[in-house]
């Protein structure tokens, strides 16, 4: 938990709305992917000096890069493209609520904060719309949920070391 709260909820009424233009839904998704990717160079251009700055942002430059293309792998699968980005209010606000920290030296915490309402935003409307589908059918979800909520051997158990000691 970051202990971050977001100011408002997501209206029911968007996942509705959105729910029938996946291409523009996942073309624009694919835009968020690609400027986490670019926000995380920012960070590392302007304050790669910081203990532990490189070690920890460059895998993530390379997994949102990867993210950034399994997105578009899913709109060319549905015969989609990318479309043009466009400018989104809510980063804009974010931004100068922040101060512009991107544009500033001594903007290190207000960038990684509007980098963390931003994925908490995006958490957000992804988990309202995978909400929306699994009510649809939920007997589907069930069945998802029980076949990966672990993995069969001789695959690792990728969050053993996550969970506590018993
Ligand atoms: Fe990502």
């Amino acid at each position: 938990m970051s202990g971050l709260l977001l100011a408002s909820r997501t209206p029911a009424s968007w996942a509705p709305s959105v729910a029938g233009e996946l291409g523009a839904l996942l073309s624009d998704h694919a835009h968020c992917e690609l400027k986490a990717a670019a926000s995380a160079m920012t960070l590392l251009r302007r304050h790669g000096a910081r203990a532990g700055l490189v070690a920890r942002l460059t895998p993530l430059v390379r997994e949102e890069l990867d993210h950034f293309q399994r997105v578009l792998r899913e709109l060319a699968a549905r015969g989609e493209s990318l479309r043009p980005d466009r400018p989104s209010p809510y980063t804009r606000g974010l931004l100068a609520a922040a101060g512009e920290p991107r544009r500033r030296a001594d903007g290190y915490l207000g960038a990684l904060l509007v980098a963390a309402l931003i994925e908490m935003r995006s958490h957000e409307r992804f988990t309202r719309l995978l909400e929306d589908y699994i009510r649809l059918c939920p007997e589907q979800y069930w069945w998802i949920h029980q076949r990966f909520k672990g993995r069969p051997a001789p695959l690792p158990d990728l969050y053993a070391a996550a969970r506590p000691a018993p």
